[in-house]
């Protein structure tokens, strides 16, 4: 949430900062802002809405020239999204300016604090407060890093901050605690931003950044120290993605991109994790064999999306491994007292590596001694670093707000760490193991046959745009699955939708169908005939009652012909692999509906891409 860059250089740092800004404005999208270094004095620009607001402002009043800034891109917590709440916030003097992510807990009395010395605060933001704060303190001490760690010393809650001073014109000091960020080093420049996404246009190379660190740029030097200034260990890494990878390349959103994409971030995910003989090798995984062996009871834990593609592996857990498993919401997790131990793994699953839900428990798992194994797909985001293991999906960034080939790439990192299980537990042979892999290695291709076939569902999105309410069925696996097609279209096209488990129709949700309600119904394979001969009778139920049916069923399974007014035919897959071919008409549908109905697909009204706050 919110995003955040920072430059020193021989850039414009105006272009460097905007370029950024625009591939971080997926982190929100309720105002954006700048302020450049020049000639001792802070020249800034900030307006509510988009970034092209802030395009047009600056159009109209540009900034002069600098080499040294600092920019916000907001999704709004404290304060209404207007232009004085916007960032960057800076102090009476205008000498600091200030841009922030996350929720100082303590500005209330800060702010008291500030009012009674005679400080006068135009917004209602607690980022106001740090610029006055600091205002203050470089008073007693004039240097910019110095005077943020003794106000960052102050500050309770979570934050990365990222300012500017108007006396030391090449320095750009940022700081962390709960909250991203990550620096981007380059050759007689430096990079800071909420991830490598605000730089990667000029550098591969990133610095991660611990907890409760500050970091000072210069164009030369990269300097970070704990809060008290004593110098921290810090970690490089190399990021394996290009710009390319962060640009629409000719797609109308990025949603549709990245949904494209799933074949090949599933086949990366697969990727070198499995011997030509189907054996699992987890290089990444810092957890040993005898930790994996005594492993009890698995809780996942997760938000959104990631929560289903738990819900999903909590099958193959079970099935493949013989070891109970729970799913939990992240922020439901901590707030239960729930039963950890050495023996139980808490898996987490996070497409941004930064939900400060699934953070936030990860810290309780491990404080009550659990394991944390991580499945992320951001390198050098916090999540990983705080976990005990990690295995990440290679799924590459992800820009859209709302979560596609994260999704399926979740899904098969969470399968492999099943299977990895199996083998060393031994409740799979080999061979079972050896012919599920095999399986999984033909899903991209399946997941190209849905991509391919994608012009019914987009014929179906412009046929159903006027529906009030959409409803989706599933069991067993197909259960996730019609919550993910549910959330995706709330998400995205603002209607109402509900996923249900099929069998539980009966108990309520059958008195919200009427005449002419759609009902997605994904149908299990005919492998599994129990299941699939109960859905085929729900489908009858509704559509009974009026609803217009629109089946998700195998090649070949004619029982569900009679009762579909629309069938999308899905390949022939195991049962466990059906959500991997099943969610992606879901996907086309929720986007290309959303695109009819004129909404910003890749930035849904209200929402962020990373839940940096609780
Ligand atoms: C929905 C969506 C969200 C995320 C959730 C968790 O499309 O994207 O529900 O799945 O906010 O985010 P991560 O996976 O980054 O922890």
């Amino acid at each position: 949430m919110c995003g955040i860059v920072g430059y020193v250089g021989q850039r414009s740092a105006l272009d460097v900062v905007m370029g950024g800004l625009r591939r971080l404005e997926y982190r929100g999208y309720d105002s954006g802002g700048v302020a450049l270094v020049g000639d001792g004095t802070i020249m800034s620009a900030k307006k509510a809405g988009k970034l092209v607001n802030l395009d047009a402002e600056l159009a109209a009043r540009p900034l002069p020239h600098s080499h040294t800034g600092i920019g916000h891109t907001r999704w709004a917590t404290h304060g209404a999204p207007n232009d004085v709440n916007a960032h960057p916030h800076l102090d009476a003097a205008e000498r600091v300016a200030v841009v922030h992510n996350g929720i100082i807990e303590n500005f209330a009395a800060l702010r008291a604090e500030l009012e009674a010395a005679g400080h006068e605060l135009v917004s209602e933001t607690d980022t106001e407060t740090v610029a006055h704060l600091l205002h203050d303190e470089l008073a007693r001490t004039p240097d910019l890093s110095d005077a943020v760690r003794a106000v960052c010393r102050r500050l309770e809650g979570a934050f990365t901050l990222v300012i500017c001073d108007a006396a030391q014109p090449d320095v750009v000091v940022g700081a962390r605690r709960n909250s991203p960020l990550v620096v981007g080093r380059g050759q007689g420049e430096n990079f800071l931003g909420s991830d490598v996404a605000a730089f990667i246009e000029y550098t591969r190379d990133a610095v991660e950044l611990g907890q409760d660190q500050v970091v000072t740029i210069t164009p030369d030097a990269i300097v970070v120290t704990d809060f008290f200034g004593a110098p921290a260990v810090t970690k490089e890494y190399h990021v394996d993605w290009d710009v390319s990878a962060a640009e629409k390349g000719g797609f109308e959103w990025f949603m549709l991109k990245e949904i494209d994409e799933q074949p090949q971030a599933v086949a990366d995910t697969l990727l070198g994790r499995h011997t030509i003989d189907g054996q699992l090798q987890l290089d990444e995984m810092r957890l040993s064999d005898g930790e994996l062996r005594d492993v009890d009871k698995v809780i996942i834990v997760a938000a959104g999306t990631s929560f289903y593609a738990g819900m999903t592996a909590k099958y193959a857990i079970e099935h493949w491994t013989r070891i109970p498993c729970e799913v939990e919401l992240a922020s439901e997790f901590r707030y239960r007292d729930p039963i950890l131990d050495r023996t139980t793994l808490v898996l987490t699953i996070s497409q941004s590596g930064e939900t400060m839900d699934t953070l936030m428990a990860i810290r309780y798992a491990r404080q009550q001694r659990a394991r944390v194994l991580s499945i992320c797909n951001t390198n050098g985001s916090t999540i990983p670093r705080e976990s005990d293991a990690v295995i990440y999906t290679h799924a590459g960034p992800e820009v859209a707000v709302a979560s596609t080939k994260g999704f399926l790439a979740q899904v098969v990192a969470c399968y492999l760490l099943a299977l990895y299980i199996a083998q060393v537990k031994g409740t799979k042979y080999g061979d079972e193991i050896a012919t599920i892999i095999a399986e999984l290695e033909k899903t991209p291709a399946g997941i190209q046959r849905m991509l391919d076939e994608g012009d019914q569902v987009r014929k179906l999105a412009a046929e159903l745009a006027g529906s009030r309410s959409i409803l989706f069925l599933g069991r067993h696996v197909g259960y996730p699955v019609a919550l993910e097609g549910a959330l995706k279209l709330k998400e995205l096209a603002y209607i109402h939708a509900e996923g249900f488990a099929a069998g539980e129709l009966k108990h309520g949700p059958i008195a919200l169908i009427e005449e002419g309600v759609p009902v997605f119904v994904i149908v299990p394979p005919k492998a599994r005939d129990q299941l699939q001969e109960k859905i085929v009778s729900n489908i009858q139920e509704i559509r009974a009652r009026g609803a217009r049916t629109i089946v998700l069923a195998e090649d070949g399974d004619m029982d569900v012909v009679p009762f579909a007014d629309h069938l999308i035919r899905l390949p022939k897959v195991p049962t466990l692999l059906q959500p991997l071919v099943a969610t992606v008409p879901l996907q086309i549908f929720a986007c290309e509906l959303a695109g009819q109905l004129g909404h910003d697909v890749d930035q849904p009204r209200n929402l962020a891409k990373s839940v940096t706050v609780e």
